[in-house]
């Protein structure tokens, strides 16, 4: 299922779209940009990076997701991706693993030619998830007992973080309205 987008869910797709123009992708011609939100409001921008060596070419929402974490976010609200050109464009399957880390955002894209909103899950139902990283391995910990503690991310509580142990996949519960631009972690 998916739905007409909301006014905010809109002018996040128009961002993306106006990324196109940064787009580095003189192999396909398929320039793609992407915007993702996090808990903050703010928008996190990527673009396509292809490169001569074609599998070493970057998808511009993982661009995106990478910019998000980099600012200290680990929740995703809403992706909206763009194709220039007018063209359809969903995140391929390996951004939607990629971004199935850090939970089950609104996806805002073309579809048909029309912008539609949808959620990552409807997109990729059964995501690959695993156990976090065994840091403590070295020091003989075992698998489960040298899982490592979740960051809180911004706008969430360490105790909301320290409860979620498991999986980066559950929303986070509070559900602000999109807001683009500005502002930096405080
Ligand atoms: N691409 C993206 O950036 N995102 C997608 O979701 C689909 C594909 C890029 C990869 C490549 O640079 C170009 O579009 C053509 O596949």
């Amino acid at each position: 299922m998916n739905r007409a987008p909301d006014l905010g869910e809109r002018l996040l797709y128009q961002e993306a779209l106006s990324l196109t123009e940064r787009a580095y992708a003189p192999y396909s011609g398929f320039a793609v940009g992407a915007v993702v939100v996090g808990p903050s409001g703010r928008s996190h921008h990527g673009v396509n990076v292809e490169n001569a060596s074609y599998p070493a070419g970057l998808c511009a929402e993982r661009a995106a997701l990478a910019a998000l974490v980099a600012f200290g976010e680990r929740r995703l609200r809403y992706v909206a991706v763009a194709a220039s050109g007018g063209r359809d464009c969903l995140p391929c399957g390996m951004c939607l693993q990629a971004l199935a880390e850090f939970g089950d955002p609104e996806v805002i894209a073309q579809v048909g030619g029309e912008v539609r909103v949808t959620t990552l899950r409807s997109l990729l139902a059964a995501p690959f998830v695993a156990e976090r990283p065994v840091a403590g391995v070295a020091a003989g910990a075992t698998s489960s007992e040298a899982r490592v503690p979740r960051v809180p991310c911004i706008g969430e509580a360490a105790d909301e973080a320290a409860d979620d142990g498991d999986t980066a996949s559950d929303e986070a519960a509070d559900d602000g309205g999109v807001a683009s631009g500005g502002g930096s972690p405080s």
